[in-house]
């Protein structure tokens, strides 16, 4: 088990059904050695008693802003904590924490800390699909607070969906991934991976192309996460390392070891460097937006408007991922993304069966908070052998994350069955 051993943990418990986990989060929190804090909202209390935490935390439980002991509790909570935890969190205190409102205790201490956050959404499914509850999240996660989960599964009332308490288990090693005690995943060492990211660039003129607005944050978000669990990475890029990944993933990897960055283009220029970083990799993740068409002939100098607006002729680019699923070595990985308006399940499994990868990461680029240039993104991850995967909104290193998830399962299971 990793030590937390000196950490001290404000143990943030909000109103809602899943408050009674919260009682085996301290609990498994004080085995690991953190100095536990519980901090409870009135509504935490119509779920479970607040006797239960005094009973297990190292701390007697918090609740009033106005302590005939300390003054300012939440400075006092927010200035010594190695971490805030808030498990579970509603709608309401995710809501105040984005919006800064601080009406009692626990959201007064989120504001007024400095140590990482993190937060465990659990809600009914509908309450965490609503647009405010989403926006709020994206907040969160562009300021760098940590979103772990929710699931989905079996809710209260007999509901299923989105919105269930990530697993104790889950908590705990996110909070050591966050303090840096955890122990380091390695589950991806020794591989080769090569990852795309951002918009190909294809000229008009000297000045002017066809362009998207792939910001390259999912792509690099890949490299990062395939890198931070040993893989050797080489990211064929048209775009730098988006700053703010900075802030949204969790630590662990904070600069780039262990990634080769390679620059291009245009969509020819992607494919011929992607094509020979791919001979030898492992896994190869086509997060970047290439695009379909080009100038056929892209004019020497500056369109000039005094000569009228332009015909230009377009041809189609080549399609990378498609030649990569014809001439994939064996045991090789390859995962495709579809960008996608309208009918996303559908034509995402278009894009599977035609272009020869083994999965499909389905981007509804029309979904809030999801898509080009966001810090967050939900998707569908389409397997060749016809299983679905929903990876709901979160940040776009967690999204990296679950789907690599998949794919270690993946090889594994190839191993085990020669
Ligand atoms: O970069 P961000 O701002 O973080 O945004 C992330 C993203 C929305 C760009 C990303 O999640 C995504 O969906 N990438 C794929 C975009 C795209 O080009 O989708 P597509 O449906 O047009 O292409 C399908 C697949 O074929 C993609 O893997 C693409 O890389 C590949 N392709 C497309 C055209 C082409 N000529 N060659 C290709 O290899």
């Amino acid at each position: 088990m990793t030590s937390l051993a000196g950490k001290r943990i404000v143990l943030g418990v909000s109103g809602g059904i899943a408050a009674y986990k919260a009682v085996e989060i301290c609990r498994r929190l004080m085995e690991a050695g953190a100095h536990v804090i519980p901090v409870l909202t009135n509504g935490a209390t119509r779920f479970v008693g607040r006797t239960t935490f005094d009973a297990l935390a190292s701390e007697r439980v918090q609740m009033s802003l106005f302590d005939e002991d300390d003054p300012i509790p939440h400075t006092t909570l927010g200035q010594t904590a190695d971490c805030v935890l808030v498990a579970p969190a509603t709608a309401r205190v995710i809501g105040a924490y984005a919006a800064g409102i601080s009406s009692d205790l626990l959201t007064a201490t989120l504001i007024a800390t400095r140590a990482p956050v993190v937060v465990c959404p659990a809600m009914h499914t509908e309450m965490w699909e609503h647009p405010a509850v989403a926006h709020n999240i994206a907040t969160l996660v562009e300021r760098g607070v940590h979103i772990v989960g929710p699931e989905s599964g079996r809710l209260a009332g007999g509901d299923e969906g989105a919105g269930r308490l990530s697993s104790p288990a889950d908590i705990l090693s996110a909070v050591s991934r966050v303090l840096d005690v955890g122990e380091k995943r390695s589950d991806m060492a020794g591989l080769s991976v090569v990852v795309t990211a951002g918009g190909t660039r294809e000229p008009i003129d000297p000045v002017r192309y066809i362009g998207n607005h792939s910001s390259g944050k999912q792509g690099y978000a890949f490299a990062e996460e395939a890198a931070g669990r040993g893989a050797s990475v080489t990211i064929v890029t048209t775009v730098d390392r988006p700053s703010s990944l900075g802030a949204s993933v969790a630590p662990g990897v904070t600069g780039m070891p262990g990634i080769t960055e390679v620059r291009v283009d245009t969509a020819e220029e992607m494919a011929t460097a992607t094509a020979e970083a791919a001979k030898e990799a492992d896994v190869v993740i086509m997060a970047a937006a290439v695009a379909d068409f080009r100038p056929v002939d892209p004019a020497g100098v500056k369109l000039k408007k005094r000569d009228g607006v332009p015909v230009i002729e377009l041809e189609p680019t080549p399609d990378i991922l498609a030649s990569l699923g014809a001439s994939k070595p064996e045991g090789q990985i390859l995962i495709g993304f579809a960008a996608e308006t309208c009918d996303v399940a559908d034509n995402a499994a278009a894009k599977l069966n035609g272009k020869g990868a083994d999965y499909i990461v389905a981007n509804d680029v029309t979904a809030e908070n999801a898509g080009f240039a966001h810090d967050t993104n939900e998707v569908l991850v389409l397997a060749s052998d016809g299983r679905a995967h929903s990876v709901g909104l979160r940040s776009k290193r967690q999204v990296a994350q679950a789907v690599l998830d998949l794919v270690v399962a993946d090889r594994d299971g190839r191993a085990n069955v020669r």
